[in-house]
């Protein structure tokens, strides 16, 4: 069946903006927070080329494969996969995967809300002055203040679900629509101010060698940068998939992936380059672990010339790029509810917000009152937060496994006819891309999963 449908939910108004929005969620906390922090904990330079050859060889194809089954299916993704494995006469036991992604999306959001909290509350610490001619032990007591308060931490993750909320009860595309066009651009100058700052540092090539040059790395290592490929390009949960339905017939897929692809891991390695010469030039440690940089652009702020105006604006950023990678992570459940249960976006939106929010409870007493509790899953992990559990499961578990069946069900499960109708793209570019989604993902992300409990 082949017949048109169209979205209940509204479509983007032109190309440049689903590209703007798929952009917003993509680059977010997990590129400017994540990004260094887990480079620095997995020892530089390899870590970074795996996580290239991620983004290239299995992060692109799945974003154009999600993009492509969203647009067809122009449904949140539990209906949209309902909807195609019907349409290809194959087993509607796929919807499971719609599911997988709402709950993925769901968990993640529960933690990402709470770190967004922090670049919340360092807008003012900034503001204030707090950072002025700060030393690197200053800013570290300062973040240790910050995690080890929980209703500080409680105070900003509420504020940050509540910001949430109000923009998708709204719709995506009057909230967002407006919010990504100035914002994006803008967090991308700051990037390249405190880049430059870096190199003032006398440290810069240290940051450099320590992010390009190859050393080594194990078989979690590069399960987690596959799972960082990922969740940095919100792929492997329904979120692009979600932003893929309202996206009209005539574009191209192909081209919206790859620059989307391209400017997420532009901001990324700007990230790295602006943070490690820091971390070298002040004797920090690399595996300081998630507040690596709330532990080092203070002191970059609180040094350059007009530093607190930089600071200021730039935390003000992050919350922004975190708010658009939050909205497409609630979208895909809200999407659901409107379309199964008949309620109104603003229903479905605080409910689901309001789970989100109490499973975040988990991480903000992660950091304080629960920094000991642990939790080990033989073969997987070993004494994890209730943040680290979460974060390990959703990225480097739900988010890959995610993608891969999402690659299978393009590659093997649909005709090939359905996804050439709907890919519109040259002969000689769609047939690689089926190859790689067909042959050359799932293969990767098995061998990856295979390596990581050391099973080859
Ligand atoms: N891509 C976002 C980031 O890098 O911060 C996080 C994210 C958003 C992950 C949406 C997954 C997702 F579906």
């Amino acid at each position: 069946m082949t017949e048109k449908r169209t979205s209940i939910h509204g479509q983007w108004t032109s190309r440049t903006v689903f590209i703007l929005a798929a952009t917003g969620s993509a680059v977010g906390l997990g590129n400017i927070w994540k990004f260094p922090y887990i480079t620095g904990e997995n020892g530089g330079g390899t870590f970074v080329l795996v996580y290239l050859l991620c983004i290239a060889l299995i992060g692109v194809p799945i974003m154009m494969a999600e993009i492509m089954l969203g647009r067809r299916g122009k449904q949140s993704p539990i209906n949209t996969m309902l909807a195609l494995a019907k349409d290809e006469h194959r087993n509607p036991g796929w919807v499971w995967l719609g599911w997988m992604g709402v709950a993925a999306g769901f968990l993640i959001l529960s933690y990402y809300s709470v770190i967004a909290g922090w670049a919340m509350s360092y807008v003012f610490r900034t503001g204030g002055g707090m950072f002025l001619g700060i030393t690197a032990d200053g800013a570290n007591s300062i973040f240790a203040a910050l995690v080890g308060d929980p209703e500080r931490l409680l105070a900003w993750h509420t504020i940050f679900m509540l910001i949430t909320m109000m923009v998708v009860a709204r719709g995506v595309k009057n909230g967002l629509e407006k919010a990504v066009t100035l914002l994006m651009p803008l967090l991308f100058a700051l990037l390249i101010v405190i880049v430059i700052y870096a190199m003032t540092t006398g440290y810069f090539m240290e940051g450099v060698r320590f992010l390009f040059t190859p050393g080594t790395i194990d078989g979690k290592g590069i399960l987690t940068a596959m799972g960082h490929a990922f969740f940095t390009l919100s792929l492997g949960m329904g979120a692009i998939m979600v932003y893929g339905s309202y996206l009209s017939e005539e574009y191209s897929i192909v081209q919206a992936s790859i620059l989307i692809a391209l400017a997420d891991t532009v901001v990324a390695l700007l990230a790295g380059l602006a943070i490690f010469p820091i971390v070298f030039a002040n004797g920090l440690e690399p595996g300081a672990g998630p507040g690596l940089i709330f532990q080092t652009l203070p002191i970059a702020f609180g040094h350059m010339q007009g530093g607190t105006l930089v600071g200021v604006v730039f935390f003000t950023l992050l919350m922004f790029a975190a708010w658009t990678s939050a909205i497409s992570l609630i979208e895909p459940a809200v999407a659901y509810l409107v379309e199964n249960k008949g309620v109104n976006r603003i229903y479905a939106s605080v409910w689901i917000g309001g789970l989100t929010w109490f499973v975040g409870l988990g991480t903000v007493f992660s950091f304080n009152i629960w920094k000991d509790k642990t939790l080990s899953i033989p073969y997987l992990f070993e004494n994890k937060t209730f943040f680290d559990t979460l974060d390990y499961l959703t990225a480097n578990i739900m988010l890959p496994l995610g993608g891969l069946f999402i690659a299978l069900f393009a590659a093997w499960v649909m005709r090939e006819q359905s996804t050439k109708d709907e890919m519109k793209t040259y002969p000689f570019i769609y047939k690689t891309w089926r190859f790689l989604v067909r042959f050359i993902t799932p293969v990767a992300v098995i061998i990856v999963f295979l390596k990581a409990v050391d099973a080859i």
